[in-house]
């Protein structure tokens, strides 16, 4: 990713040069949208120009709010004003930005705004995409064989000029570097990028994709007429013109319902089993008991309904199993938000796998931690029907375990008192029994900070091994939460046997982070380079492991893993276990004043 960022620097020069522009233009976005945000003055040499494209709206009776509708309506992800009103719309603004004094032309449609000046443009960006750098080459997903000979037009608008003889890399990487999310090579050396798919364009056989790569003879660059598309959904607005917002989940954290009703009430339960008992169960959280009483009867009165899920006894499921550990499996999903705090399960998660797996098996637990970032990857680039599921076909969590029997599923409890008396009936009244039910899941931000040392290498994303510090956030039990612990270290896939931490013991829970990362970078990445052929004279043995240059696997032992960076366990065994140490040290310095303060105030609220 660190390239990718140059990259998306020096773009300006490679990228946009000789593109040329045959787009049908899309009408305005009539449908409220996210407001674009100002972005300051930019340079407009016009060869190329900053901004790809030139809309064909009247320039004589601009303003700001007709030239980003229409930026809107064709799906870019800026829009530009030059010259009291020339409107562009551009994937990437390939121009230095200037003293904001350099736009000073009043719009021709409301003078009050501004638009840009003789070579500069008043740039606005649409906030609905992912930063560019977030994005590359992988994200592109091939279609297959696509038409490319409509009188209409072309398939794509823009064509590349490319260095030398075409591979398909070379293709999507200029068009990321555009930032467009649509690139096809066509005719064995030709490579276009594009917003949208043209009119009049339709997939084809694959057979007429027939003609081999100019660079790359194992690799096929579409035909004559014929382009091998791919798309990179990550490059596309997340919420694109007529988007329309998720109805608000209704939260599956409370605690307790109140229900207006004449019968007791059965509230909309999980696809877990329900069954109604009067014995006293034990809740989610061990520390917690509820006393229900007698079985629901006919009222009249308001009742509270609360619901107890219980986790079925041992034999838990094995999700992603990476050597001895075993994940505690993802909630379900199915919107942006749940599907986002099953991110957070899964990134909470990371610490204790590394902890847990056992060498080599702890090897695993990096692919693992990318299996989360794809979740959540998954998440932002979906925009309707989000499903585990439907995220699980693409990207299925490794060594999963069979599912348990049947008569172990989890069973819900319903309970149904009347209500303590209440002041009105239009305002929810205070729950008659609180127990603990489906915990909230803090977003995966630590409280606790990673060091920083150019000397060792390493800082915040990038700790020695690409082993993180555990995660020290906000207690997810609201039992532990109401007896004082605010705080909790993830450092178990269970939450319920992570550490807490009261107020005041921020500095002792970043503490304890610090030693499970200093034990986890000997245990897992020292270790490593121990048992890599390096310590061993560079002679062979069973366990060792061979770096596949620009690749981020290696084989050890016979296995293949996924490894951060190329350069991972290049050490030898003293310089990573120092490295190991030096961080460590650091790590309890730096954290030395963390108090926390200011965070996990309410519970299942934050701040996180
Ligand atoms: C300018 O555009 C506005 C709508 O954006 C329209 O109401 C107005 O009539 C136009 N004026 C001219 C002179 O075309
Ligand atoms: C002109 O632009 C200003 C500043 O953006 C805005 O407050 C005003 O409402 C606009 N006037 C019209 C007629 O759209
Ligand atoms: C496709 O082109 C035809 C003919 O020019 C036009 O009528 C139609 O509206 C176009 N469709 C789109 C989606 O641009």
């Amino acid at each position: 990713m660190p390239s990718l960022r140059t990259a998306v620097v020096a773009l300006a020069a490679a990228a946009i040069a000789g593109v040329q522009a045959t787009e049908v233009e899309l009408p305005p976005c009539l449908d409220p949208f996210q407001p674009f945000v100002y972005s300051g003055c930019f340079e407009d040499t016009g060869n190329p120009s900053a901004l790809v494209w030139r809309t064909l709206l009247d320039q004589n009776n601009m303003t700001v709010e007709d030239c980003v509708a229409t930026c809107k309506g064709n799906g870019y992800r800026y829009a530009g004003l030059a010259y009291y009103g020339v409107c562009y719309c551009g994937q990437t603004v390939n121009g230095p930005q200037v003293d904001e004094s350099q736009c000073s032309f009043p719009c021709s449609g409301n003078s009050s705004q501004t638009c840009g000046a003789d070579r500069t443009l008043s740039v606005y960006t649409d906030p609905t995409f992912l930063p560019l750098d977030e994005v590359d080459v992988e994200d592109y997903s091939p279609l297959g064989c696509w038409t490319d000979d409509s009188s209409l037009g072309r398939a794509l608008t823009y064509r590349q000029n490319i260095d030398g003889p075409l591979t398909t890399e070379k293709c999507l990487q200029q068009c990321r570097n555009g930032g467009f999310p649509f690139a096809g090579t066509e005719y064995a050396g030709e490579c276009w990028c594009g917003i949208v798919i043209g009119n009049d364009t339709f997939a084809a056989p694959a057979e007429e994709c027939n003609m081999a790569c100019s660079g790359d003879s194992s690799e096929t660059c579409g035909g004559p007429g014929r382009l091998n598309l791919y798309v990179a959904k990550e490059l596309q607005s997340l919420e694109p013109c007529g988007y329309v917002p998720p109805e608000p989940e209704p939260t599956t954290t409370t605690t307790a319902t109140t229900a207006e009703t004449t019968s007791a009430t059965v509230p909309p339960a999980s696809d877990s089993t329900t069954s109604t008992t009067t014995a006293p169960t034990t809740t989610a959280s061990p520390t917690t008991t509820t006393t229900p009483p007698a079985a629901p009867t006919t009222t009249t009165s308001a009742l509270c309904v609360s619901t107890t899920t219980v986790a079925p006894a041992p034999a838990p499921t094995c999700e992603y199993k990476c050597g001895n550990w075993c994940s505690e499996p993802l909630p379900d999903w199915k919107d942006l938000t749940t599907c986002k705090s099953s991110f957070s399960s899964c990134k909470l998660q990371v610490a204790s796998c590394f902890k847990k797996a056992g060498f080599p098996g702890s090897l695993e637990c990096f692919a693992f931690a990318d299996w989360c970032s794809d979740i959540e990857r998954y998440c932002l680039s979906t925009r309707s029907g989000w499903s585990k599921t439907g995220f699980c076909k693409n990207k299925p969590p490794k060594n999963p375990s069979p599912a348990p029997p049947t008569n172990n599923k989890p069973t819900t409890t319903v309970y149904t008192t009347t209500c303590a008396p209440t002041k009105g009936a239009t305002t929810t009244t205070k729950p008659a029994t609180t127990t603990t039910t489906q915990c909230p899941i803090p977003t995966p931000t630590n409280i606790c900070k990673q060091p920083s040392s150019n000397q060792h290498g390493y800082g915040p994303g990038n700790p020695i091994g690409g082993i993180e510090l555990p995660i020290v956030t906000c207690n997810d039990l609201s039992a532990e939460y109401d007896k004082g612990y605010p705080f909790k270290r993830y450092s178990e896939p269970d939450s319920r046997k992570c550490a807490k931490y009261p107020r005041n013991g921020c500095v002792n829970a970043c503490a304890d982070a610090c030693k499970d990362q200093y034990e986890d970078c000997i245990d897992v990445y020292a270790e490593t380079c121990r048992q890599s052929g390096k310590s061993n004279g560079g002679r062979k043995r069973d366990n060792y492991f061979e770096h596949q240059e620009n690749k981020r696997t290696f084989l050890f032992g016979g296995n293949l893993f996924s490894f951060p960076s190329s350069s991972w366990g290049k050490d030898d065994f003293t310089k990573a276990s120092e490295k190991c140490k030096a961080q460590y040290q650091d790590c309890l310095y730096v954290n030395r004043g963390t108090t926390g303060g200011g965070k996990c105030t309410k519970f299942a609220v934050g701040p996180w």
